[in-house]
């Protein structure tokens, strides 16, 4: 932000008189708070916002005593905009301050827009506001495509400030790197995260079978003494994991394996589980086999995700499971719940039912 240095007006008092001068000439609307207030060892410089009467010098030789006036270099205030809006208002036509996204995502300390079209020719223009207004946001991205490939990952487009995709993100008490260009990872499940981790019981064994970064699979290591295993196929997803899992302080209670979930639950969890989550909406109904064989023989809980944009959405994502763990030849027992999750495109939900499973 640019600052500007101009010759203004000052009423210059001892400093030990500072405060009352400035209430005075804030009382007679003197005092212009847009320029920043000068101090020497000795005195302090009021800029004002004009200069002043005959009057209301009386009054302040009355009340002051001693003081001067002097022209002096002054440097303005670089005050925040209160909204991106009332940034951009003088450089934006009204109909492209309409299209400008309400509400945008924060990672860490990176912030991340979706761009409509109307506003593409003005996106960094657009970056550059946000840095303005946010003060704890030090990246602006945009979302340069769909979430996509086995990794669950999307493009980003660079608008502003440093140019990178990794950051820290607190969640929920815990605190985790995540690489956004490299590896999934949605602040939009901050509710979902704790909710599955204070269902966990002390001593339960869970299986994460999509664990990206690890939100789910820490937070329940963070609040109770279970065991979890993490599973990712993406290596940097991995990585980050187990960064995470250090800087959590819950090594030896979540171990990370890189793996295709399938693979490893035949070769290394079969009927170890208490719990399995299948946070992999788009494609979690062909897993539904893997969690039936990791879920011990005696029973355990599923978290099924999947996306609909039907109508009946819960419905549907409870008989899919049904059927799924039916033709695993086992049984759902109970639905404990069924619920929207966060809409997950234009009319489309992400959908989560908790099933006991026998
Ligand atoms: C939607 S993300 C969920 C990540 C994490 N549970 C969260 O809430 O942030 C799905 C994750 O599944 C991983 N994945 C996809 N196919 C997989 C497979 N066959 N085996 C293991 N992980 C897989 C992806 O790499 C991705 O990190």
């Amino acid at each position: 932000m640019v600052s500007l240095v101009v010759q203004r007006p000052c009423l210059v008092v001892p400093k030990r008189r500072g405060q009352e001068a400035r209430i005075l000439l804030s009382e007679l609307n003197l005092l212009d708070n847009r320029m920043r207030v000068l101090t020497d060892s000795e005195k302090i410089f009021w800029p004002l916002v004009r200069e002043i009467s005959d009057d209301e010098r009386l009054m302040l030789q009355d009340r002051l005593g001693d003081f001067e006036l002097v022209y002096a270099k002054i440097e303005s205030r670089n005050k925040r905009p209160k909204s991106i809006l009332e940034e951009l208002e003088e450089k934006l036509t009204p109909s492209q301050l309409a299209a400008i996204p309400h509400s945008f995502d924060i990672v860490g300390d990176i912030a991340v827009l979706e761009i409509p079209d109307e506003l593409f020719d003005q996106r960094f223009l657009v970056g550059e506001a946000v840095l303005r207004v946010h003060k704890n946001i030090k990246v602006v991205l945009a979302k340069a495509g769909k979430i996509d490939g086995v990794a669950r990952i999307r493009r980003f487009t660079h608008l502003a400030g440093e140019n990178r995709t990794t950051t820290l993100h607190r969640e929920n008490n815990c605190v985790f790197r995540v690489d956004l260009a490299s590896a999934y990872f949605s602040p939009r499940l901050v509710t979902e995260h704790a909710r599955v981790a204070h269902q966990v019981a002390p001593r339960e064994v869970v299986v994460d079978l999509f664990a990206g970064v690890g939100p789910f699979s820490i937070q329940i290591a963070k609040k109770v003494d279970a065991l979890v295993y993490a599973i990712d196929i993406n290596k940097t997803a991995v990585d980050l994991l187990k960064l995470n899992i250090h800087l959590n302080k819950v090594d030896g209670r979540v171990i990370p394996i890189l793996g295709d979930a399938r693979k490893i639950v035949e070769e290394r969890l079969f009927s170890k589980a208490d719990r399995v989550i299948m946070n992999l909406p788009g494609s979690a109904e062909s897993f539904i086999d893997v969690a039936c064989r990791a879920i011990k023989a005696g029973g355990g809980i599923i978290h099924y995700y999947q996306f609909s944009s039907s109508p009946e959405a819960m419905d549907e994502a409870v008989n899919t499971l049904e059927k799924g763990v039916e033709a695993n030849s086992r049984k759902v027992n109970k639905i404990l719940e069924c619920k929207k999750v966060r809409p997950s495109a234009p009319h489309e939900w992400q959908i989560v039912v908790d099933a006991k499973i026998r």
